[in-house]
């Protein structure tokens, strides 16, 4: 066995809340061995327990690493949150111990775009009331209101993953798609950049939000923005639940001023499966009320599974943090010819000074360094030209303001 090997030997992955096989077999292909897997998330005594020996964890969202568990992870040297969120982890105290998050936050891009399209000729054809008729024994054959996307104005409101690929997909159907966006963004495609909210709800038939939940998009479509709509448009939402103020859209149901709405977040939504889920946008047929399920597909699951555990172990393997969270980012190839020493510290003068004294002391050349801040840490990497015995590691762990060490062959 070489070196390299023996030392991930060493490793303890511990993955919790049934996290897809893609992730074992992601750590299992580069040469992880020891992995415990678990289908729930663990009590907080028995995480507290698994946690004094992991050096890995990936969690989805049920489970939370907070700054009174992250203080008793000794060996901890990365998170990896199978999930797009990651507010179930204290990310600023996590980065102050030195461990970086990952996420996944694309892998589900493509299906809430597809659910979106389906959302979209799904409204515009009137389906959910003739549905609604249909299981109450009502024929309603009639062709009112019903209309082909084809030749239609898609207005979407947030042109980042979500929104550019709806508008790779409409467009294939021969919509017709304007976006408004807060950053210069390239149109894909025949897309065209509106320059204000108020212009694209003006003209779109079909208005779909993808943007995030900030101050600015709070409740950024109102009473006032549905009023400007086309009358009988349709809005779709699949971002975040408070930006879009749903009393507003009832009253423009009522009024007829929408003809129709999707919507898949909401301000509260229930925490777990089964329990039970108010809105005020029940009352109507002409709505599609879906649990937050627009990313939830068999694919996005098995991406996530890939991208995180790809992320986590690079950073183990090289120490790349490219798609941190949390974290200064480094891109590195594996290195096999020199040995390498992580870094991390506090962003205080002197301590660069301190690590090149380190090597320089020890007659150790150093081949390459790499060294990104931010106003709190820094993180270094550097690789030696010959080796240095890893008993003196300790001494580059005494320098002050060190957060964390590890070496890498
Ligand atoms: P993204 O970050 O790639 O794109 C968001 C876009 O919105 C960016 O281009 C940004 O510049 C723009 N934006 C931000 N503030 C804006 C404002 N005030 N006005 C106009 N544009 C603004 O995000 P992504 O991945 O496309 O996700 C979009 C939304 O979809 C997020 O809210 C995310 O939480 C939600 N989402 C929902 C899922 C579901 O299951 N329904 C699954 C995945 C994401």
């Amino acid at each position: 066995m070489d070196r390299h090997s023996l030392d991930k030997s060493k490793i303890k992955v511990l993955l919790l809340e049934g996290i897809h096989e893609n992730a074992v077999r992601c750590f299992k292909e580069n040469g992880y061995s020891d992995i415990e897997c678990y289908k729930e998330a663990l009590s907080d005594k028995i995480l507290e327990e698994k946690l004094l020996k992991a050096h890995i964890i990936g969690i989805r969202s049920r489970t939370e690493i907070r700054s009174n568990l992250l203080i008793k992870t000794p060996r901890l040297i990365a998170i990896g949150c199978f999930s797009i969120g990651t507010n179930q982890v204290d990310l600023h105290d996590a980065k102050m111990m030195g461990i970086p998050v990952f996420n996944a936050p694309f892998s589900n891009t493509r299906s809430v775009a597809e659910l979106v399209i389906a959302e979209c000729i799904m409204l515009m054809r009137g389906i959910p009331e003739k549905s609604i008729q249909a299981r109450n024994k009502i024929w309603m054959k009639s062709s009112c209101n019903a209309v082909e996307v084809r030749g239609k104005t898609l207005g979407i409101i947030g042109y980042g993953h979500i929104g550019s690929q709806v508008s790779i997909l409409a467009e294939s159907l021969g919509m017709r798609i304007v976006y408004y966006d807060i950053e210069k963004k390239l149109s894909l495609g025949n897309a065209k950049h509106v320059a204000t909210l108020e212009d694209l709800l003006k003209i779109a038939d079909t208005v779909t939000i993808h943007v995030p939940s900030t101050e600015l998009t709070r409740n950024m479509i109102s009473a006032n923005q549905i009023a400007i709509m086309r009358k009988g448009a349709c809005l779709i939402n699949a971002s975040r639940g408070d930006v879009v103020d749903y009393k507003a859209v009832a009253d423009g149901l009522r009024s007829k001023q929408l003809a129709g709405v999707a919507a898949d977040v909401f301000p509260k939504e229930p925490v777990a499966t089964g329990e039970p889920f108010v809105s005020e946008l029940q009352e109507f047929d002409n709505v599609i009320l879906t649990p937050h399920i627009g990313g939830n597909t068999l694919e996005a699951q098995a991406n996530i599974g890939i991208e995180v555990a790809d992320k986590l172990v690079k950073y183990s393997d090289t120490g790349s943090t490219i798609g941190a969270v949390n974290f200064v980012e480094i891109a590195l190839q594996p290195n096999l010819s020199k040995q390498r020493f992580l870094h991390i510290h506090k962003n205080v003068p002197g301590v660069m000074r301190e690590i090149n004294n380190f090597f320089s002391l020890r007659n150790i050349n150093i081949a390459a360094e790499y060294l990104q801040t931010d106003p709190e840490i820094g993180y270094v990497i550097i690789e030696t030209e010959s080796e240095l015995d890893p008993s003196v590691i300790q001494d580059l762990r005494n320098i002050p303001h060190t957060i964390r060490v590890r070496t890498l062959f």
